[in-house]
């Protein structure tokens, strides 16, 4: 247990130390705060007590909900799960009174939204008032009640909602839990790449949009960091900030351009399939990309008339994107793919380690996850599920076990059912409410590949819910991948998303080489690579329109009963591959409790749905 190396963080740049003057104002009284943490902590360590820690987080983004605990081990929840609404974020209540009570016309909730431009999504607000059912809903069958907590950790937010939330109320839900609410936002990007990858040692890139406002920095944001991670003490050797160094910027003004929501980078990812090259061509001399891993890159508004020169306007939302519109989505993917591949470069040089851990919001792109990676000389990478924002609570918590409480290394890199599991009585209680019937199965896995080989789209519900944005098969829509028209009728008939957007496969990982063209692991389908040429025409529901795919692998370690399906699957086709959704229909969180999966069912042309070991079939319900 040695935290010095890391608390380095907090009192000096290693570049861009603070003046004399902010160093007095604001460096003295962080570091008071943090050696008292440090020493209530080590206290209640030597005691030989165990813990319970909770991590938190809250951005524009979402919110999220994390348990470390060395009695229980480690349970994670999206508020926006347990809320049912996407983007579902905390605030504090003096926060919205305040906004409730000034003399503006406008709506608290909406005006909440445009205190901050980047943030042009209402998400739905939740009070304080909701902790305890929140809390409840994450230590679900725990005998753990808030007096048990040890510790809270949170890291600071964009938007200051923290602030007040955290720092005025968590002493009094937690009444015996040591409080810290501070972390900066890319130190816990760090923490959460790197603590749960089961790597001893790693070289660490973080990249997103960019943190909060930092008094160190003279109130800049950073974009960008690498770091030399040992055990759990980090060496960072860069820095880089917005808007400069901004590969999240620079992909948002181009998602933006093409009408697409924040949240929506996806879409763009998954558009770029489609364009060509020429825009990007025409585009390449705006990046100018530096010997150090940084770059530049002009303004939101210089890049649309660079735009309009290109002979393209914006899309406006819904509209069908044009093929320009596709050369544009592609000239994003392109400029942000040499934009990490420079910064990869430059990590490489500071670094002798074979391992990358990434993090950030732009480790979600699993194109460019792909291509830097291999342009690389690292040899194996991890990218924890949930590599964003949102996965801010895991990294907190991680970081308090490791670095104060003194626990373990976990390993994080198996499995994402985090979510709090649900008793088969909540499964019973759920069918009942709904009045349906129902048929208790003896395999659910082989029932499940049974349906599905037989073309159904069928609902999975098993364990605890996924904390990434992506299903592997703990809340998933399965479907067979061999028929060509699947990926329409999927849309037509469930999902009502873009026909340009793929639908990814998940595979037995023993199998992978002979479908796709993948070196190591993609258990949390972050990696796009090549489908093999020869076996294009076998999957063709999740072959994407450039022959790549978005791929899972699954073993029977990671999770058993997916991995029977998909083998019972193949002894059924002669192929160990089935099409992977998520749970949800467009615009709503993945489900999260059985009931939410009968309603979804219900809602939707879904022909079964296998929750537990109970069968629902449309039958049944008509
Ligand atoms: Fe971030």
């Amino acid at each position: 247990m040695n935290p010095e190396p890391e608390l380095k963080l907090f009192v000096a740049h290693p570049y861009k130390g603070p003046t004399p003057l902010q160093r007095l104002l604001f460096s003295r009284p962080w570091e008071r705060a943090t050696r008292n943490f440090v020493r209530q902590l080590r206290r209640r360590t030597r005691s030989g007590s165990e813990y319970n820690i909770i991590g938190l987080c809250s951005t524009g983004h979402g919110a999220s909900i994390a348990l470390v605990s060395s009695r229980y081990g480690v349970r994670a929840l999206n508020l926006e799960r347990f809320a049912g609404r996407k983007n579902a974020i905390w605030m504090a209540r003096e926060e919205y009174r305040e906004l409730r009570e000034s003399e503006d016309p406008t709506p608290a909730g909406i005006r909440f939204c445009l205190k901050d431009s980047q943030l042009r999504l209402p998400p739905m607000l939740v009070f304080e008032d909701t902790w305890e059912a929140v809390f409840a809903a994450l230590v679900r069958g725990l005998p753990l009640t808030p007096r048990d907590i040890d510790f809270v950790v949170g890291s600071e937010s964009h938007f200051g909602i923290n602030k007040g939330w955290l720092g005025g109320h968590l002493s009094l839900y937690f009444p015996r839990a040591i409080v810290r609410t501070d972390l900066e936002h890319h130190a816990v990007h760090r923490y959460q790449a790197f603590l749960g990858s089961g790597f001893s040692e790693a070289a660490v890139l973080t990249a997103d949009a960019s943190g909060e406002p930092l008094p160190r920095l003279d109130g800049k944001r950073i974009s960008m960091t690498f770091a030399n991670a040992v055990d759990s003490s980090f060496s960072v050797f860069a820095e880089y900030t917005s808007p400069e160094s901004s590969p999240g910027r620079v992909y948002n003004s181009f998602n933006n351009f093409l009408g697409f929501e924040p949240g929506e980078e996806g879409k763009t990812m998954g558009l770029s399939s489609y364009g060509r090259d020429d825009c990007y061509h025409h585009l390449r001399p705006l990046l100018t990309l530096n010997d150090d891993g940084s770059f530049d890159f002009p303004s939101e508004e210089v890049l649309k008339a660079a735009l309009h020169d290109y002979g393209v306007k914006r899309r406006r939302h819904k509209m069908q994107p044009s093929e320009k519109h596709e050369d544009v989505a592609c000239a994003a993917q392109l400029l942000l793919d040499d934009m990490m591949r420079n910064a990869v470069a430059a990590l490489e040089r500071g670094t002798t380690s074979k391992n990358l851990c990434l993090a950030g919001g732009t480790a979600l792109n699993s194109v460019t996850n792909e291509r830097v990676f291999r342009g690389s000389r690292f040899e194996n990478i991890y990218i924890m599920p949930n590599a964003g924002d949102l996965g801010h609570s895991l990294g907190c918590a991680f970081y308090a076990e490791r670095v104060f409480a003194g626990g373990p290394p976990r390993r994080l890199c198996d499995s994402d059912g985090l979510g709090p599991p649900y008793s088969e009585t909540d499964v019973e209680e759920a069918i009942q409410k709904r009045g349906l019937a129902s048929i208790r199965v003896q395999d659910p896995a082989a029932c499940a590949a049974q349906l599905i080989a037989q073309g159904q789209i069928i609902g999975w519900f098993q364990g605890g819910s996924e904390f990434g944005p992506r299903s592997l098969g703990f809340r998933s829509i399965l479907t067979d991948c061999r028929d060509p028209g699947m990926k329409d009728r999927l849309n037509d008939r469930v999902k009502h998303r873009e026909g340009f957007r793929p639908f990814a496969p998940a595979v037995l990982e023993e199998k992978v080489g002979e479908y796709f063209d993948l070196r190591g692991h993609s258990p949390f389908m972050l990696r796009v690579v090549d489908v093999q040429p020869s076996k294009q025409s076998v999957i063709p529901s999740v072959t994407h329109v450039d022959g790549t795919a978005r791929v899972q692998t699954v073993t029977e370690k990671n999770n058993p009963l997916f991995y029977r399906l998909i083998a019972a699957f193949d002894s059924l086709t002669g192929v160990p591959v089935v099409l992977n959704t998520s749970f949800n229909v467009a615009g709503r969180p993945i489900v999260e409790t059985p009931l939410d999966a009968i309603d979804c069912f219900l809602s939707t042309e879904i022909d079964s749905l296998v929750l537990h070991d109970f069968l629902l079939t449309k039958e049944a319900v008509a």
